[in-house]
Order: structure tokens, then sequence, then C-alpha cells
């Protein structure tokens, strides 16, 4: 019988506790040691867990030889430096998203894990998600027709944070799931913000892509709105589907709308737009934990040796889009052009974003067909839909 990967996770305060929970249920792994600074946080842990070792010092972790893969939950600002030590370690990496500060950081940690043959992963969770995976399922079978473009909302009151901006906060979930649908590099940014609470960190920005033809994506990201919302809609040439993350039920709904303009007219008299109004579909969406799926697949990613659906390359393509953000936002919403990535790392093309391996306990693998209803789906026109205060974070 094979002997059990041990994992360390360091970070134990708000998004930790799940990755905790998740890594300990897990046959595949033992969670043998969990790191944080914080006393009162391992007090937590140990009257939770009190089978896992509780540690204050990152370095017992990096030096216990029994470790073979380290989790890092920690803030932004540690990311580069915990994830580097633990790969010069010697251990499988997860970072946490965003996967460091800068591209140069991502670079390197790309190159060490390259250059130690250890497997490298980003918590990009919502691609591990069974409603993102049915929306890439529906548009790689071309079911709304051309993607013409994206918009993506994600509001909440709070929480502040001090160091990073609310694009570096919440956007890297829409931008890793906008790269995941295009599968395409962006090829300019521009992003306005404003800072109303904490002086030069803004709290609300307005993102802005655009991609080969034609395509585009806007991201309005916010800490300061009284709901927490969590939407995107997907327009397609023939079909729109708009994802609620915050729905209990439906989160994916398909509408058969589109409007055509004539292809030749002579006279404006002819000019008459063609409106055409369908079906609304609700597809069956399994209820799991993305989490859950993400930490799977870390595990059998390090078993295999596969590269992860949200590779350090996936982490890295993610970082260089909010570091142009961030530099339009300084110039007051200027256009910056994003550079093409070549394979420096040595890795996938920007093109292959988002292209490896799923694991396979997530969505379906059936062709998703949306306009015809499923035994679990919905279809009709005008949903309703309630929306609750809530303060939580992503
Ligand atoms: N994938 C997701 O959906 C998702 C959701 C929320 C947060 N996150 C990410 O998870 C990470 C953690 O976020 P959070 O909200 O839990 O932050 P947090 O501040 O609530 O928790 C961080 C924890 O790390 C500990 N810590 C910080 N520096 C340390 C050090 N040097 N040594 C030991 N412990 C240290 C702190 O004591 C704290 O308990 C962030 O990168 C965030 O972006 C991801």
């Amino acid at each position: 019988m094979s002997k059990r990967l041990n994992v360390g996770v360091i970070g134990f305060g708000y998004w930790g506790p799940n990755l905790v929970r998740n890594f300990r249920s897990l046959p595949e792994c033992r969670l043998k040691m969990v790191c944080d600074m914080s006393e009162e946080r391992l007090a937590h842990l140990h009257s939770l867990y009190p089978d896992v070792e509780c540690e204050k010092s990152f370095e017992r972790m990096l030096n216990d030889p029994e470790i073979g893969a380290i989790v890092v939950a920690t803030g932004l600002k540690y990311h580069f430096q915990m994830a580097k030590a633990s790969l010069l370690a010697g251990k499988h990496t997860l970072i946490e998203k965003p996967m460091a500060t800068s591209v140069a950081e991502c670079e390197e940690l790309i190159h060490i894990a390259q250059e130690k043959g250890l497997v490298l992963m980003v918590g990009h969770t919502f691609l591990y998600s069974a409603a993102v995976r049915k929306i890439k399922e529906i548009v790689d079978h071309h079911d709304i027709g051309d993607i013409r473009y994206i918009s993506a909302r994600r509001l909440n009151l709070g929480l502040f944070h001090k160091d990073i901006n609310v694009t570096w906060d919440l956007a890297p979930h829409d931008l890793s799931i906008i790269l995941y649908i295009l599968q395409e590099h962006p090829l300019n940014v521009n992003c306005r913000g404003a800072a109303h609470i904490t002086p030069d960190i803004e709290d609300v920005t307005s993102m802005n892509l655009r991609f080969g033809n034609e395509k585009s994506a806007i991201i309005h990201s916010s800490w300061l709105d009284p709901r927490k919302v969590r939407e995107m809609t997907i327009v397609g040439s023939k079909r729109m589907i708009v994802y609620d993350d915050v729905a209990f039920q439906e989160k994916i709904k398909i509408f058969d709308v589109r409007v055509e303009s004539p292809p030749h007219y002579d006279s404006f008299v002819e000019f008459h737009y063609a409106y055409h109004y369908g079906d609304m579909y609700s597809p069956h969406i399994k209820v799991d934990e993305p989490l859950r799926t993400e930490c799977q697949h870390f595990l059998e990613c390090i078993k295999d040796g596969s590269v992860p659906l949200t590779s350090g390359q996936n982490g890295l393509e993610v970082v260089q889009i909010l570091e142009m953000a961030s530099k339009s936002v300084k110039q007051g919403g200027a256009l910056v052009e994003i550079p093409a990535r070549r394979a420096k790392t040595g890795m996938r093309t920007p093109a292959a974003v988002g292209a490896p391996v799923l694991p396979a306990n997530g969505a379906s693998k059936d062709p998703g067909r949306p306009i015809r209803p499923s035994p679990g789906g919905v279809n009709r026109r005008q949903p309703n839909r309630l929306v609750g205060v809530d303060v939580e974070r992503d």
C-alpha cells in the first residue's frame, strides 16, 4: 500500500480553516501540521483538531522531512517568500490566490518548481466549481455562439484590506474564470478606481479588458456595496448565460435571446434589428464543494506528476493582468498594453491558459445542451431572485 502524503498548511485565518477541513477529510493524505503566528488561532485549531500538530514556526514545517506538500494561505505579501521557501525545501506547493505580487515573483516560483520537479498550484478555486465547469462545456459546444463580451460583478461590504486594493482581492476569481472560458490572453487593459475609505487603497474598481476579435470583458469589484453580488454574464452571438454564484439554486441561466442587424438594406426604412426572444433554461448543477475538488486535484497532480488546471503559469497570467491594471489605475484609467507572454518560464504559452487535465469528480463530462431541459433543470422565462445583505469575503 502506498504511503499517504503528509500535508502542512500555513495560515489559519479566514480561509485557512476551509483548506484544513478539506485536506483533513481527504483519505489520500494526512494533514500533519498547521502553522500560524497567532497563538489564539492555534488554540482554536487545537480545539477543533487535537490530532493535528500546531506550530508557530514556519521553519519547523519546512524542516519536517515527513511533510511532502505545503499549502500557503497567508496574506498576499507572504505568498512569494513562503512559497519559495517551501519549494526550496522540496515540498509540492499550493499557493492561495493571487499567486504573488508581481510577474517576476511568479516566474521565479515557476522556475524553482520546474528545476526541482515539484507541483506548483494556485488556488483559483472557481475553476473547480461545477457551475463554472458547466459554463465551459456550454461555451465549448458553441451553444451560445461566438462570445461577444463577458461582464462580471463581485461586490460586498468590506472586508477592507490595508495593503492591497479591491482588484487584487476580488478580481483574481473573475480573471481566472474569464481566461478559462475564453482560453485567450487579453491584449490590453484599462482600470479606474476610487479609494473612499483607506487612502490610496482603491475599494471600488472597474476594469476593461480587450481580447482578439472584438471580444471584451468588464470586471466591477467593490468592498463598498450593500449587497453580496457574485455575478457574471456571458453574451454570445446566439444565446446568453447569467451565472449567479450567490443563488442557492439555478446558479446558471441560459437565455435564448439575441439581436441581429440585417445583412443588407437599401434604405433606412428597411433597416430593422431582429430581436429573438426564446426560453430561459437552467441546467442542473451538482452541489459539491469546489475547494474539496481543488484539494483533491492538488493531491492527484502530485501522485501523477501532472500539471494542475490552475498551474503556476495560470497564476502568473492573472498576476500579469493585475499588475497592468494597477498601472492603469495609477495613470487615471489609461489604456495599458499587456505584453504577449512567450514561454520564458519553459511552460505553456498564453493561448493554452487553463488547458490541462481536469479532476474526474467535478462537473459532469456530458456535453451541455442548454436549451433542452434535463430532469433536474428548470425552463421558464422570468425567475425571481432574492438577494440578501451579506458581509462575507470571497
Ligand atoms: N480561494 C478563495 O476562494 C479564497 C478566499 C478567501 C481568501 N483567499 C486567500 O487566502 C489567503 C488568506 O486569506 P485570509 O482571508 O484567510 O487572511 P487572514 O488574514 O484572515 O489569515 C491569514 C492568517 O495567516 C497568519 N499569518 C500571517 N503571516 C504569518 C506568518 N508569517 N507566519 C505564520 N502565520 C502567519 C495570520 O496569523 C492569519 O491567521 C489570501 O491569499 C486570500 O487571497 C482565497
